[in-house]
């Protein structure tokens, strides 16, 4: 059930801080591409905040204007670099609070030639508030973020209705939230949630097919290794 989390609780957050230790070539990576692609934001008391009054211009970021998407907790960015590759098109805007997973993400996009991506290294569910306008997001991609299972955990999970709130008015209309999870109860939870929500409407009216631009990543296939089902959802935002 869900209903005893109605507001994105200040202060609690969906991550676990973890040591920040790279390896050496991820420092080399970073070192030589993040000043390119690494979007600084003033933070606010913790270093993966965004300060009440940060601002990015996206079109300087990415130095034209073209179809934005967003995706929450890259990791490494094995999924996001693959599909910015595929979509020259468009421009991604990654928010990931892990500084080695950013730095594999750089090395990626190094590897591949991919320039259509700037990396925010702090909270996506604030970012998202903080840096950008209602209406200007083409896509939002959660994808297999993390399932927080015990119920006094519940409140730190990413999808919950205060964060759909806010993920609803940044779409544009007819703008689309993809997402993705291997845990059963937290899909449950996420349609549960968002099958609710007045701007979004179930594209599939059920669980969607697998977004076949996903490349599988380590995260699914652990999943599927594990015996796991892994449950697509895609919404749209209501015009
Ligand atoms: C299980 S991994 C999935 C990575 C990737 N989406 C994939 O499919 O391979 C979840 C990632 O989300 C990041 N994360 C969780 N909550 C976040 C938040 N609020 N803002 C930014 N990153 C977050 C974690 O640090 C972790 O790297």
């Amino acid at each position: 059930m869900v209903n005893k989390v109605s507001r994105p609780h200040r202060g609690v957050v969906s991550f676990v801080r973890r040591s920040t230790r790279m390896n050496e070539s991820q420092q080399k990576a970073w070192e030589r591409l993040a000043p390119r692609f690494v979007v600084d934001v003033p933070a606010a008391e913790l270093d993966t905040s965004v300060a009440d009054d940060a601002h990015v211009d996206w079109d300087a970021a990415f130095g034209r204007t073209a179809p934005r998407i967003v995706e929450i907790g890259s990791g490494n960015g094995e999924s996001l670099v693959a599909m910015a590759a595929a979509r020259p098109e468009t421009d991604f805007i990654a928010f990931e609070v892990f500084e080695p997973a950013v730095a594999s993400t750089l090395g990626r996009m190094g590897r591949e030639g991919v320039d259509n991506i700037r990396v925010v290294l702090a909270d996506g569910a604030r970012g998202l508030e903080v840096l950008f306008g209602s209406g200007v997001l083409d896509e939002v991609w959660t994808f297999f973020a993390d399932p927080w299972h015990k119920t006094r955990h519940h409140k730190r999970r990413l999808v919950n209705p205060g964060f759909a709130d806010v993920v609803a008015d940044r779409l544009a209309p007819d703008g689309l939230w993809r997402l993705a999870t291997d845990w059963e109860d937290y899909a449950l939870w996420q349609r549960e949630v968002l099958d609710a929500h007045p701007s979004l409407v179930n594209v599939h009216g059920d669980w969607a097919p697998r977004f076949a631009e996903r490349p599988v990543t380590k995260y699914e296939a652990r999943g599927l290794a594990a015996g796991r089902e892994v449950h697509d959802l895609t919404y749209r935002k209501r015009t």
